[in-house]
């Protein structure tokens, strides 16, 4: 799919884009950015258990799967374009190209617990995260001895339940951490989502993702502008 694959429509080649979108907290905000643009997204609106669409002019093809399954699409060049967050991608840290800080999805990286009981200063410290590849770096060169305990989802659970000492995960609102009594105890990074290219794909098909992007980040900056 990587090659420059073209299809015909009316007797004229389009090139077309394959772009994989990431499922749960940023799908909503990705199809209004493509809406905005002109993009023809409404094939993933409607109810059904199809896992590939197509926009009504075939000059893009959609898949909708796990975030943290978007740059490995993107990165075995079956889908050219990636719509993900920098968590993940810091994560998953596969060789894509970065292209275009989409502005939306922001939130911060951050270890949590129970901060009156300073557990980064135990000897021992357990954490839970969805990110053990983000917290094997940030944990590696501290003193304590760390014991990285995998999660898939709520998380905050590990300090509440006496499973971990801390968690790694991302905040965005804070409101999971208040409701669970947790806090931040120290920020790693802030993040958004961003738009990811398959190196391949943007010389094979060049001519199509370039205009893609510029339309993108032209829209991302008069959002800026305008504040929104
Ligand atoms: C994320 C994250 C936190 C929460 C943070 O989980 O892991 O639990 O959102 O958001 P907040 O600061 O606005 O409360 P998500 O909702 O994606 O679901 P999950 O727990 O299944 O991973």
């Amino acid at each position: 799919a990587a090659g420059g694959a073209g299809h015909s429509r009316g007797g004229c080649a389009v090139t077309q884009i394959t772009i994989a979108m990431a499922k749960g907290r940023l799908a909503e905000q990705t199809m209004e950015l493509m809406e905005a643009l002109g993009i023809d997204v409404s094939p993933l609106k409607e109810k059904s258990r199809k896992l590939v669409f197509e926009s009504g002019d075939g000059r893009f093809r959609y898949i909708m799967v796990k975030p943290s399954d978007v740059p490995t699409y993107v990165d075995h060049g079956v889908a050219d374009v990636g719509i993900v967050g920098k968590d993940t991608l810091m994560e998953e840290n596969r060789p894509l190209y970065e292209m275009l800080d989409l502005g939306f999805g922001k939130c911060r990286i951050c270890v949590c617990g129970y901060a009156e009981q300073e557990p980064l200063k135990k000897a021992h410290i357990r954490v839970a995260t969805k990110y053990t590849g983000i917290a094997g770096q940030v944990f590696a060169t501290r003193g304590s001895s760390i014991e990285i305990i995998k999660l898939n989802g709520s998380v905050e659970l590990g300090p509440v339940i006496g499973l971990s000492d801390v968690i790694l995960d991302i905040v965005e609102s804070g409101a999971t951490l208040r409701a669970n009594g947790l806090s931040v105890i120290e920020e790693i990074c802030t993040c958004s989502a961003r738009l990811v290219v398959n190196r391949v794909s943007l010389k094979t098909k060049e001519t199509a993702i370039r205009p893609f992007i510029d339309g993108m980040r032209r829209e991302v900056e008069r959002r800026k502008e305008l504040g929104l």
